[in-house]
């Protein structure tokens, strides 16, 4: 049985949380994308993606809600599965959706849910001061967390509105500190979304474990992006970060080869797709 494990993976091994921090440690940089089914699954893996993610953002591009929030865990959970079957390599990750961690131990039932019934192998949630007992409670289980700084989308209506986060010094070095707490609670990525350039660089370097950005500038260790919005099938107003991989491509698959190109060989983000 686990020989037959090894063997499956021997010709094209499967992405884990060791691949990512050593290319985390030699430099090079992480690709991620967003997926939300088994067919576009399969070509983000063809594509090279180191990581997948299972993102609630499937409340906006799938059910064309305003919001993440509405976005239940029965959602994630039915998305994540077709996710899981369509992927070989890359490391499959999930959102815990709004209000699925209010204690740790809800937290742990929604985390177990989304790895033994969606195949999630890193689960991710919307991190703060308030989420250090629960991350380190995960973490605890053997459960491979990533923490989500700067923007949180589940608080917008708290927050009042999708804005870049931490450009005001205070509010910069509470980031700084939330990160290096959650990562001494046990987290193994974080993922940074909307914040400076500079604020992006400085998280990156203060952390052992690997940083993944989404217009958090070029020096996070990886990058990440709304499929859709890579493919171009996203309509309305984009972030000023988004890719279009889509101009001059070929198809779906040669865009995605794109995308993961440009983040492998530094190209992208580019100074415009970047905050001050
Ligand atoms: O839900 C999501 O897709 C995300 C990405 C924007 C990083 O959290």
């Amino acid at each position: 049985m686990y020989t037959q494990l090894q063997m499956r993976d021997s010709a094209r091994p499967s992405v884990s949380l060791s691949t990512l921090e050593r290319m985390k440690a030699s430099g090079e940089k992480i690709a991620c994308l967003t997926c939300y089914d088994a067919s576009f699954a399969v070509l983000v893996d063809e594509a090279d993606a180191d990581v997948v993610l299972v993102g609630d953002s499937l409340g906006m591009v799938i059910q064309g809600q305003d919001t993440t929030v509405p976005v239940t865990m029965d959602d994630m959970v039915y998305h994540c599965k077709a996710v899981a079957r369509g992927l070989q390599r890359p490391m499959l990750m999930a959102d815990l959706p709004f209000a699925s961690y209010p204690n740790r131990d809800v937290a742990l039932a929604n985390a177990v849910r989304l790895m033994q019934q969606g195949g999630a192998e890193v689960i991710k949630l919307e991190s703060g001061p308030s989420q250090i007992d629960t991350v380190e409670y995960l973490a605890g289980h053997d459960i491979a967390v990533c923490a989500h700084l700067g923007l949180k989308p589940q608080s917008v209506h708290k927050t009042g509105g999708f804005r870049v986060q931490g450009r005001e010094s205070d509010a910069a070095e509470r980031m700084i500190a939330n990160a290096k707490s959650l990562e001494s609670a046990g987290a193994d990525m974080v993922l940074l979304e909307c914040i400076p350039n500079e604020l992006g660089r400085r998280i990156t370097e203060a952390l052992s474990v690997p940083v993944i950005g989404i217009g958090a500038g070029p020096h996070t260790d990886g990058q990440i992006l709304v499929l859709y919005d890579v493919l171009d099938i996203t309509t309305g107003r984009k972030p000023r970060f988004v890719l279009n991989c889509m101009q001059g491509a070929s198809g779906n698959l040669d865009a995605l080869q794109r995308y993961v190109r440009a983040v492998k060989d530094r190209s992208y983000p580019a100074p415009e797709h970047g905050f001050a």
